[in-house]
């Protein structure tokens, strides 16, 4: 699959899985922008990396929570594709930024409700907004959703829920830029090994209950879910458009004690 010539936006892409996506779609050949919130030296060592095998990258900051941030963003990453390429049209667009908010309904802060909502919802929305005018015709959207949009787990009830925003956004979505020939789709990753979840993970005995339940046996690591993307994301996937994608090595298919585990 050969990204050469596309260029590609990755929300979120200076750690974990949105990291392994600037990679991987750097790798296969796109020119790509890396987004990151407060973290600039992680953000430069991913366009460092890409630069050291051959790619080309370039990091641009914005709360993607935040629409004032996000038109600043867009002015910026106009100038450098004109500088690049000349002129401001970009190919693929990856909405990685997120944040998970963890405890209990019964105590969830308003705070809390609001930042999860404006930077896992409202950001991928006007990310998207904005980007709709610059994205060519043919081009690419990838939503990063999560499994638990469709089965929620214990403390994270306002996490799935804006998880479930994101699945809808990408159908209404799909139907809207169809007639340009751009595909929405929703990548939703498993359990994956990164920042987010690396406290749970820190017990190697949550690592092995959701390995067993899971029919590949293992927990996800972040070149998966940017393999999965890739596909999304490839000139081959042009027929698919408006579809929820799992990328979680059939986490949930099996039953500890009753599968091949
Ligand atoms: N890990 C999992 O098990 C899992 C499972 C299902 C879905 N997901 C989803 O996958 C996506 C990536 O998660 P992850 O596990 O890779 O998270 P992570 O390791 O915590 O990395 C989060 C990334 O998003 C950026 N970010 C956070 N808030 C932002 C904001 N307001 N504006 C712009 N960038 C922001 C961070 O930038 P800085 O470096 O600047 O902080 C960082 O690059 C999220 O949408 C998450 O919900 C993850």
């Amino acid at each position: 699959m050969s990204l050469k010539g596309k260029v590609a936006v990755v929300t979120g892409g200076s750690r974990g899985i949105g990291r392994a996506i600037a990679l991987r779609l750097a790798r296969d050949g796109a020119l790509v922008c890396v987004n990151y919130q407060s973290n600039a030296d992680a953000a430069k060592a991913v366009v460092g990396e890409i630069g050291s095998a051959g790619g080309e990258a370039f990091a641009l900051q914005a709360d993607v929570g935040s629409v004032d941030q996000l038109g600043r963003f867009f002015e910026s990453l106009d100038a450098e594709l004109i500088g690049r390429r000349g002129d401001r049209g970009f190919d693929i667009l990856v909405n990685n930024a997120g944040i998970a908010v963890v405890g209990p309904t019964a105590t969830a802060t308003e705070a809390d409700f609001d930042r999860v909502f404006a930077i896992n919802v409202k950001g991928p929305f006007f990310t998207t907004q904005h980007a709709i005018p610059r994205l060519r015709d043919g081009g690419r959207v990838v939503n990063v959703s999560s499994g638990l949009s469709r089965r929620p787990m214990p403390q994270y009830s306002a996490y799935s829920m804006t998880k479930a925003a994101i699945d809808t956004f990408t159908i209404a979505l799909a139907a809207e830029l169809g007639g340009r020939g751009i595909t929405v789709n929703t990548l939703a990753p498993g359990l994956t090994a990164t920042d987010m979840n690396a406290g749970m993970l820190d017990n190697p005995d949550v690592g092995r209950a959701f390995a067993s339940m899971t029919a590949l046996g293992r927990v996800g690591k972040v070149e998966d879910i940017a393999d999965a993307v890739a596909l999304l994301a490839s000139p081959e996937a042009g027929w698919v458009t408006g579809q929820y994608v799992e990328a979680s090595g059939g986490l949930g298919l099996v039953m500890p004690g009753f599968g091949s585990h």
